[in-house]
């Protein structure tokens, strides 16, 4: 996208996944802003562990290399700039508004998912000179569903499309355009303090989450409380029976529907 980080955008028909891909370019030294984007994915990866399904051509899959300027406490904003902008994107091109589900899940005005985002960070390149990579890959339901029963059964009640959403096709090219345009002055804000707390505000903003009743699941426990807050850094404010708790990483379900 001229004018922006995001110059070097890579196309493929079909790929495994595009977050493995700039992965393993990153590992090779790619600079930050290479950006690949797949008709179709053949592994595409979800969160914990989940895969990432689409048939070809219906979706947006892309994935963006940031190495980001940031405390690392704060690395949650890298993916969130990314959920952020995607939103202004949906806004732009589709005419849809959209709440960010903590972490990072973008959804519909019935509180049901249309995109979902996935960081993946080489740690391992830390010790490096360059700063160390995270990819941020964000699969935007776009054209499929085009019918909730094209959906798995697991997921007819909580996914959701901008086709079906907005009931008019919705371009993915010039979606991909809006994203990244958003994107650069989010990712440009990681770098200082000012902007990465203007971040985490506007996070707040688009955060369905806060206020809800949620359920909290971490690796080996899982807690309910109400979402109170997100912090400078990203990380989800929970009020439970025994205090406040804050989640850095997790998943969360909204344990009552949004509306
Ligand atoms: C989630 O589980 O909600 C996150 C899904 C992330 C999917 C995207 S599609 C583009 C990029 N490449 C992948 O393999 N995954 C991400």
């Amino acid at each position: 996208m001229a004018g922006t980080r995001f110059t070097d955008v890579r196309r493929f028909d079909t790929i495994d996944s595009t977050n493995r891909y700039l992965l393993d370019e990153a590992r090779r030294g790619a600079p930050e802003g290479v950006v690949a984007v797949a008709d179709h994915q053949e592994a595409g990866r979800g969160r914990l562990g989940r895969r990432w399904e689409a048939p070809p051509g219906a979706n947006l899959l892309v994935s963006v290399l940031l190495r980001p300027d940031l405390p690392p406490a704060s690395r949650h904003l890298a993916s969130a700039v990314v959920a952020l902008a995607a939103a202004d994107a949906v806004d732009a091109v589709a005419g849809l508004a959209t709440g960010l589900k903590w972490p990072n899940d973008l959804l519909g005005p019935d509180g049901r998912k249309l995109a979902g985002v996935l960081a993946e960070a080489d740690l391992g390149a830390a010790a490096g000179p360059a700063r160390p990579p995270v990819v941020v890959g964000i699969g935007i339901n776009v054209a499929w569903p085009a019918r909730l029963d094209d959906l798995p059964p697991e997921l007819t009640t909580t996914a959701t499309s901008l086709a079906l959403e907005t009931g008019h096709p919705v371009d993915r090219s010039a979606l991909l355009d809006a994203l990244l345009d958003a994107l650069e002055p989010r990712v440009a804000d990681l770098s200082t303090p000012t902007g990465r707390a203007r971040q985490a505000a506007d996070l707040r903003a688009r955060c369905v989450t806060l206020g809800a009743a949620v359920r909290v699941e971490l690796p080996d426990a899982s807690f309910e409380g109400t979402a109170a807050d997100v912090t400078d850094e990203g990380h989800l404010v929970v009020d439970t029976p025994d205090g406040r708790r804050t989640v850095v990483a997790g998943d969360v379900v909204h344990l009552r529907p949004l509306r």
